[in-house]
């Protein structure tokens, strides 16, 4: 095999029989070994610039690294192969959810390492142009009323995407209040304000340029500062922002105010999927009902809601079952009341990393695979979306 079809690989991690592995990979005729590093942090530039055809990243962990393929996916898009050592029943199963080619544990023959790379690294090299259809889904979470769920709802879903590996933002259009900064810890320098207001026109990079990083791998974009500074963001400057996001977000997740104003009309032309948020209370069905009228005027597709039930299990005289009958919907998500919401709330970390074993949180991971798409579906369009960035 000539030089240049070698399959050029980087380590990355560390675990038992890796340094064994990387040996014997540096030897094979078809592999070339560009370098190693047992941090992802001190890779970023030969993960950025080195036009690999594949990352082996080695993990101890019995549970899915999610933190360094987050950084690794920072810096490139080519595929990721995980290689494990012990037992790794848990990084299997969350493995299988994310954005990564392939899983194996060690000890394994060579020839089978070698096969699962270069197959990984094929499978990208043979993807077509990016198409529309193929592009980042935009997931609006709203609600007719105030204080029904909506930041809570968007902020655990984007966290849980991520958490997965997948490639995600999380966009806070509650442009006057938004809170979804604040519940993800983070204490942003830039907002949606900075990013309109400043001069050139809006790309991938100066996008990522004003979104937070938060340590789960998602990005987020938080609401202006000041409320006065809403204004400036204008439907023109959200219709281009979501364009931009979806070439480079797998999800972009937006959660917004209880109001149908001129950004979330923008917002409702490029939204994929639309999670409506109720609750167990008459004031807050009869505003979905006028949502929902609202909605058709708007010929927004019905085929695009799904309603969630937040706080489901509360005994307050009102049954999903007579939610359903009054709104002629099915509830797609019931959300249990749980202590663990204001928990997190106020500790600024998502219920779904700080307590992933919460009633809560697990409704919001099965609410997650419920809103992206197909397995198959979502990886080959993110191979393409790979494609098109590198
Ligand atoms: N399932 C739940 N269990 C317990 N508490 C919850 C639950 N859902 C929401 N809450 C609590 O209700 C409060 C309001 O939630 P959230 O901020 O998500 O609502 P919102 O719809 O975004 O409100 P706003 O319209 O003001 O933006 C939060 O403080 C949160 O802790
Ligand atoms: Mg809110």
């Amino acid at each position: 095999m000539s030089e240049q079809q070698k399959t050029r690989i980087y380590f990355t991690g560390q675990c038992e029989g890796l340094s064994d592995l990387r040996e014997a990979l540096n030897e094979h005729d078809d592999l070339e070994v560009v370098g190693w590093s047992d941090h992802v942090a001190q890779a970023s530039g030969v993960l950025a610039g080195g036009h690999l055809d594949c990352i082996v990243h080695g993990t101890r962990l019995e549970s899915f690294p999610a933190t360094e393929v987050a950084a690794i996916r920072e810096q490139t898009r080519s595929p990721i192969v995980i290689v494990a050592s012990g037992n790794a029943t848990g990084l299997l199963e969350d493995a299988l959810e994310a954005d990564v080619a392939d899983v194996l544990l060690l000890p394994q023959l060579v020839e089978n390492v070698v096969f699962t790379i270069r197959k990984a690294a094929h499978a990208k090299r043979g993807v077509p142009t990016v198409t529309r259809a193929q592009l980042g889904r935009v997931v609006t979470v709203f609600s007719p009323k105030g204080g029904t769920g909506k930041t809570v709802t968007a902020s655990n879903l984007a966290a849980a995407l991520a958490k997965q590996g997948r490639k995600t933002l999380l966009l806070d259009l509650d442009l006057q209040f938004g809170d979804a900064a604040i519940v993800m810890g983070l204490e942003p320098d830039k907002t949606i304000y900075d990013l309109v207001v400043a001069p050139g026109e809006l790309d991938i990079e100066k996008l990522a340029g004003y979104t937070a990083k938060h340590p789960s791998g998602l990005d987020v974009l938080p609401a202006p500062l000041r409320p006065e500074d809403a204004e400036l963001v204008t439907e023109s400057k959200i219709t281009r922002l979501l364009e931009v996001a979806r070439e480079c977000y797998e999800t972009i997740i937006v959660d917004t105010s209880p109001f149908f104003h001129g950004p979330m009309l923008a917002t409702l032309d490029r939204t994929d999927e639309l999670l409506i948020i109720c609750g167990l209370d008459v004031p807050t069905l009869k505003n979905v009902r006028l949502a929902l009228q609202t909605l058709e005027m708007l010929s927004f597709p019905a085929s695009r809601i799904k309603f969630v039930l937040n706080r489901a299990n509360t005994k307050v005289g009102l049954s999903k079952r007579e939610v359903e009958a009054a709104l002629k919907v099915a509830v797609t998500a019931e959300v249990p009341s749980d202590r663990a919401v204001p928990v997190s709330v106020n500790r600024g970390t998502p219920a779904v990393l700080a307590d992933p074993g919460s009633d809560f949180s697990k409704s919001m991971m099965n609410l997650a695979k419920a809103i992206v798409p197909a397995e198959t579906k979502s990886k080959q369009s993110r191979k393409r979306l790979s494609l098109a960035r590198t």
